[in-house]
């Protein structure tokens, strides 16, 4: 039988609020993935959401991405805390969908900018990043401690 066409499409939604406990878990498991020891567990995805937002790309019924956003405290704007694809579903498209996805909600939220740090040497995030608007702030070393730049960037919103 020949598969839906809708479901080789990447899905974007926000997660609302309680999420499910089956989607934090694939959440977390693909903060794992590519995130290593710095990933989130489901139970701090679940903390984050009550101060966030998250989102994720669906993909052949499964979540093939995943973004985290936090609000500030201390100034305007956004900050993006972790983006990422799934290794098996990179490269089609859907680090970009969600990337489009998370700035469209942002801006109909009325905030003013999305920054984010990035591993300077990350060519896939860093690429993405500038293609998708946003410019290079500056650079910060040993912001994730002993050698660990990264790199800041920001995105004016809409
Ligand atoms: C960065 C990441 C989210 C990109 O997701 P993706 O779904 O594979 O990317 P897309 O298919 O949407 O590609 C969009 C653009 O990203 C860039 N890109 C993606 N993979 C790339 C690669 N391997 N090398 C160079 N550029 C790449 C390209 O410019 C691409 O545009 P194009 O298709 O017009 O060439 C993904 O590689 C990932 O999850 N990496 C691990 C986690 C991570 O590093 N997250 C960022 C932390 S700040």
């Amino acid at each position: 039988m020949t598969e839906p066409v809708a479901d080789r499409a990447p899905v974007f939604e926000r997660l609302p609020d309680p999420p499910a406990w089956a989607d934090l878990e694939a959440f977390a498991a693909l903060d794992r993935e590519a995130f290593a020891a710095d990933g989130l567990t489901a139970g701090n995805l679940r903390l984050v959401s009550l101060a966030g937002r998250l989102y994720i790309a669906r993909l052949e019924g499964q979540v093939a991405g995943q973004a985290v956003v936090l609000g500030r405290l201390d100034g305007p704007g956004a900050f993006l805390l972790g983006l990422a694809v799934g290794r098996v579903w990179r490269g089609r498209q859907v680090g970009r969908g969600l990337l489009r996805f998370v700035l469209a909600d942002l801006a109909a939220a009325e905030a003013p900018f999305l920054e984010l740090t990035v591993d300077p040497a990350n060519t896939p995030a860093v690429t993405l990043y500038e293609k998708e608007g946003f410019h290079r702030e500056r650079l910060v070393p040993d912001l994730l401690g002993p050698g660990k730049p990264r790199l800041i960037m920001r995105r004016s919103l809409p």
